[in-house]
């Protein structure tokens, strides 16, 4: 009775009822579709998500590690006030191109600072362009690198800093702890380094739905 199909039915039913028409989201959608980008986007209800936790948050700062086309870039960016600021760190050329089209069209360029390349070497250089901290942080780039990421997050981190994580569940995959996946692998580190630092409180929401049985982890840094 709950199948795949369930969820996705329901998270369609969700959506329809609760994020109203919006010419520009569902255009970003197609456009990354069209232009071939790995089906990575957040999903519309995963995205309103993000929005709602941004303006819980009161974020005038965002760090994203991961852009792919803009997407989870936009909702995060229409929960900032006017002068926010959305720093995204994007390392394919391609999808960087693709992002700043969408985000142009989303008209938050003056927003967001898409930052291409590597996002270990632009977290290096950011640190030492002395960038302030952030009031919430979304990873969902290359999960291998999750670890390093976290380290870096709370770098970027005062106390009440909120992070979030993407993609930790993986349909179940991160309980195989000989798992050959380095992204599940990346995963489990992840939650181990948030189990050990003191720093950060966290849990994580399994989530399922049109981007198949994921989940995020949530957290927040503490003083
Ligand atoms: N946050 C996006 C999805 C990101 S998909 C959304 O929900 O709309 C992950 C992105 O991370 C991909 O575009 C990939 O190119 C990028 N990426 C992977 N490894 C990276 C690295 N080392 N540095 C920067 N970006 C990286
Ligand atoms: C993968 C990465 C993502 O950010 C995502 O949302 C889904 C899958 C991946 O690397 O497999
Ligand atoms: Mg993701």
């Amino acid at each position: 009775m709950h199948s795949t199909n369930t969820w996705e039915q329901v998270d369609q039913y969700i959506s329809k009822r609760l994020i109203p028409h919006d010419a520009v989201l569902e255009k970003v959608l197609v456009t990354n579709q069209q232009a071939g980008l790995p089906p990575h986007d957040v999903s519309p209800n995963q995205g309103k998500l993000l929005n709602i936790l941004a303006q819980m948050q009161g974020a005038r700062r965002v760090l994203e590690i991961g852009t792919l086309g803009g997407y989870s870039t936009i909702w995060l960016g229409r929960a900032l006030p006017t002068d926010g600021k959305i720093v995204t760190l994007e390392a394919h050329p391609v999808h960087a191109k693709i992002a700043r089209s969408n985000i142009s069209l989303a008209q938050l360029d003056r927003m967001v600072e898409l930052r291409e390349g590597d996002a270990l070497e632009q977290l290096t250089q950011m640190k030492e362009e002395g960038v302030a901290p952030f009031d919430l942080i979304f990873i969902d780039a290359d999960k291998p690198n999750n670890p390093l990421y976290l380290e870096w997050a709370l770098r970027f981190s005062r106390s009440g800093t909120v992070i979030i994580g993407d993609n930790v569940v993986r349909e179940g995959e991160i309980i195989q702890a000989y798992s050959t996946d380095p992204r599940v692998q990346g995963v489990r580190k992840f939650y181990d380094l948030l189990a050990e630092e003191s720093r950060i409180t966290a849990t994580a929401i399994q989530t399922v739905g049109s981007k198949g049985y994921d989940g995020f982890v949530i957290g927040i840094v503490k003083d």
